[in-house]
């Protein structure tokens, strides 16, 4: 078995709402599932208006009701060696995913990088929406979009990997 934690990065455009997001409610899953050290959960965005800010107060407000904290991440932009670093980059939209592999050099498996909403197992867009501009119960649809694909992709996750 390998002891190195199994690297996972969620992208999204600001990195202050959704991957934010999807990182806190991941991690909350692993928690849960007693496999803290074997995985590393981060995130980030492809533009840089954000670097060094906490997650939006809304997307922390909707966090916090629903028992995840993520108020003490701090934005930071996705670089091309972020590819290399980790096993599997997941982008919230086919825009994410297009600046993520703008980045990928040539010896970055395609397979390492998807769509987040791949792993949702509701049937309907592959896309999580931006709810930055929109009203706020935008950030509860992200949220409960968030959650039901992170338990799918961890459940995905330990039987692929045996955990
Ligand atoms: P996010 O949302 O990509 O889910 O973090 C956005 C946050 C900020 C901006 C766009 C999207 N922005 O243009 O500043």
């Amino acid at each position: 078995m390998s002891t190195q934690p199994y690297r996972i990065l969620f992208v999204c455009l600001g990195n202050i709402c959704r991957s934010p997001l999807a990182e806190g409610v991941f991690r909350q899953h692993v928690v849960e599932a007693g496999l803290s050290e074997r995985f590393a959960i981060a995130s980030a965005g492809t533009g840089g208006w954000h670097v060094g800010s906490p997650p939006d107060p809304r997307m922390c407000r909707t966090a916090r009701a629903r028992g995840v904290e993520i108020g003490h991440q701090r934005g930071r932009q996705l670089v091309a060696e972020d590819l290399l670093r980790h096993e599997l980059i997941l982008g919230m939209d086919r825009q994410n995913l297009a600046n993520i592999q703008k980045l990928a050099s040539a010896d970055v498996p395609a397979s390492r990088v998807n769509l987040f909403r791949r792993f949702d197992p509701e049937p309907g867009t592959l896309e999580v929406p931006d709810p930055y501009y929109g009203p706020d119960d935008g950030f509860e649809e992200v949220f409960d979009i968030v959650h039901r694909t992170s338990a799918a992709l961890l459940a995905h996750l330990r039987a692929e990997l045996g955990w």
